[in-house]
């Protein structure tokens, strides 16, 4: 009787977890090694400026980042640009449509990045946190608390998982991709090796740089992680001296009984 019900237990939980795996069949995602992982990571200022840099260069040609207000740039738990920097980015790079003015101006830090539509492709504000390149929101939630759900993975897996072939499907001209769900993706390969010249002469290698932009999309889905991180931290330390001090009141407010009955 205890066989089968344990048999039926491991059964239930077994049919879920294969047809997940069933949706994803022989899609590849790299395990990159991220500065933010794992229960300590901290965003790398540096990757975090260069992610920007790619992603304006490259990325906001058909990709909004609508929710990120511009003035988050200067946070010092995210890409730490110093404000006036943040200004003359925002205004050389974003218009946006003023409606007192009825004129187009430049974007201000107050300003958000601006929303894009034209290409048909989606915001990144929160891709990274809305995909995930494995575990998923499944398991015992220890592999994600160690190593992420891997959307940053999924988005650098993405961009470098071009295999080169293409065919055109009504009208559409879709390119093979080893990541993609499917296989087929209707974004062109947006980024080549030495695309985008860095300042402090970093690697800009075609790996190099979807790393870094990967890196800069999972900051602007989760731009308090690391505040995130300290304060969960904080509060299993504080837990762990309240069980401490509440497991000794406990024996001592016992004694005198515990005492009375051994005699
Ligand atoms: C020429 C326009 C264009 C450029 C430039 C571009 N993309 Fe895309 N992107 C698209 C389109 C269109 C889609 C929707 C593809 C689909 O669903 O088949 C897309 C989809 C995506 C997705 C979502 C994939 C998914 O799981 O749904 C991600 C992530 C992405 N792009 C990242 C980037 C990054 C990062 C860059 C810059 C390095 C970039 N894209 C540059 C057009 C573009």
């Amino acid at each position: 009787m205890f066989k089968k019900l344990a048999l039926g237990a491991a059964l239930a939980l077994a049919i879920p977890a294969a047809s997940f795996a069933a949706g994803s069949y022989d899609q590849h995602i790299e395990d990159f090694q991220f500065s933010f992982e794992g229960p300590f990571g901290s965003f790398d200022q540096n990757q975090l400026q260069r992610g920007l840099q790619v992603y304006t260069e490259v990325c906001s040609a058909c990709h909004g980042l609508k929710y990120v207000p511009l003035r988050t740039l200067s946070d010092e738990g995210g890409p730490g640009i110093p404000e006036d920097q943040v200004r003359a980015y925002a205004a050389d790079n974003f218009f946006i449509y003023d409606e007192e003015l009825e004129d187009e101006r430049p974007r201000t830090p107050t300003d958000h990045f601006p929303e894009v539509t034209a290409a048909g492709a989606p915001d990144l504000s929160l891709m990274a946190k809305g995909r995930a390149g494995f575990h998923g929101p499944y398991g015992t939630g220890l592999n994600q608390l160690f190593k992420g759900m891997g959307g940053a993975e999924y988005i650098a897996s993405l961009l470098t998982g071009y295999t080169g072939e293409e065919k055109e499907e009504a009208g559409v001209i879709l390119y093979e991709n080893t990541a993609f769900p499917g296989g087929w993706i209707s974004m062109a390969p947006p980024l080549f090796d030495e695309q985008v010249e860095y300042a402090d002469g970093h690697a800009n290698d075609m790996h190099a740089m979807s790393e870094d932009v990967a890196a800069f999309l999972m900051w602007t889905a989760e731009p308090k992680m690391m505040a995130r991180k300290q304060a969960g931290f904080v509060g299993v330390v504080f837990l762990t001296i309240l069980s401490v001090l509440l497991y000794l009141t406990n024996k001592r407010i016992w004694a005198p009984v515990k005492k009375g009955k051994s005699s």
